[in-house]
């Protein structure tokens, strides 16, 4: 049964824990249909489903068209270099048109904080937030839950580390909502220009060293260097960055033998994580993106399964 009730998923800041552990619990019922010969239900057959990039995105693009495929949705992806918004359309204008064509939802990625929000409220589709400026990446957070919970079996207790550009990161601040309101315990770190000054308002602990974030922590998240949103002045050089942030396998050795080590992608190599951690026996980064497809199957199901 569908009990969800919310047009759009804007952000984890916004979702009940209820709401958190509903779309968990479906991802858990949607991840096995992956793992079929043929991987298809038709539960979303007959709605349209519209992907609009205005960013670069591997994992989170292919993984909602994914998810709407294997649900039998109808998919159109619209790319930012590719539509109209180059002859001068506006954002706001390039969504009335598409709703014009009666779609069911529209999943947008915009470096502007706030724009999925503002279709939300403009047209009558589903809006589902795929990142929208340093603000938040719900399905990242989602997913991220249910790859700790799958892992370790539960999240609340467990103490997770953040560790890089926090400052600039969607995917933190979307983790950092679920992570506490799931009652995880969150250590955030980076260096002092890349971590915000009230961060701990969010209820989390904040160090600048290294080893204090790796130290008895259950799982740690690396996130990556944002060279494209000027934080190059933000700290001396990459290679200062590597050797006090980066990780490799000599200075895991204080982290837990049983550490999950997690990235959202995509991997700076040899900078947040040497390539053997982040191929390695703690890492579980490609679990998260398998995890992705089940999450935003899970998200899809719910805001437009109750239509039906
Ligand atoms: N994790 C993530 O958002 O990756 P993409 O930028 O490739 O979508």
């Amino acid at each position: 049964m569908n009990n969800w009730k919310k047009k759009d998923l804007l952000g984890l800041e916004d979702l009940t824990v209820e709401e958190i552990k509903l779309i968990l619990d479906t991802s858990l019922v949607f991840k096995e249909i992956s793992t079929r010969p043929i991987k298809k239900v038709p539960t979303l057959r007959g709605q349209t489903v519209v992907s609009l990039f205005f960013e670069p995105s591997t994992r989170t693009k292919t993984s909602f068209e994914l998810a709407a495929k294997r649900l039998s949705a109808d998919v159109v992806s619209i790319v930012s270099d590719s539509s109209s918004t180059l002859k001068g359309e506006t954002f706001k204008d390039t969504a009335r048109n598409i709703e014009a064509m009666k779609v069911d939802t529209i999943i947008v990625r915009h470096s502007c904080v706030g724009a999925p929000h503002i279709l939300a409220k403009l047209i009558k589709p589903s809006v589902i937030n795929a990142g929208d400026g340093a603000h938040e990446h719900p399905t990242q957070g989602l997913l991220d839950l249910f790859t700790i919970r799958e892992k370790k079996g539960r999240i609340k207790g467990l103490k997770v580390s953040i560790i890089g550009d926090i400052a600039h990161s969607r995917v933190a601040r979307s983790d950092i909502w679920g992570l506490e309101k799931m009652g995880a315990e969150v250590t955030v770190c980076g260096p002092r220009t890349l971590v915000p000054p009230f961060i701990e308002k969010f209820g989390v602990k904040k160090t600048n060293v290294l080893d204090e974030a790796l130290r008895d922590a259950d799982v740690l998240i690396f996130l990556r260097m944002q060279l494209e949103r000027q934080t190059s002045d933000l700290f001396p050089s990459l290679r200062e960055y590597r050797a006090t942030f980066g990780v490799d396998k000599e200075k895991l050795k204080i982290a837990r033998k049983d550490v999950l080590i997690m990235h959202p992608g995509p991997i700076n190599r040899g900078i947040e994580l040497s390539p053997d951690v982040a191929d390695g026996e703690y890492s579980v980064i490609l679990d998260q993106v398998t995890n992705g497809i089940a999450v935003r199957m899970a998200v899809l199901y719910l805001l437009l399964g109750k239509k039906g």
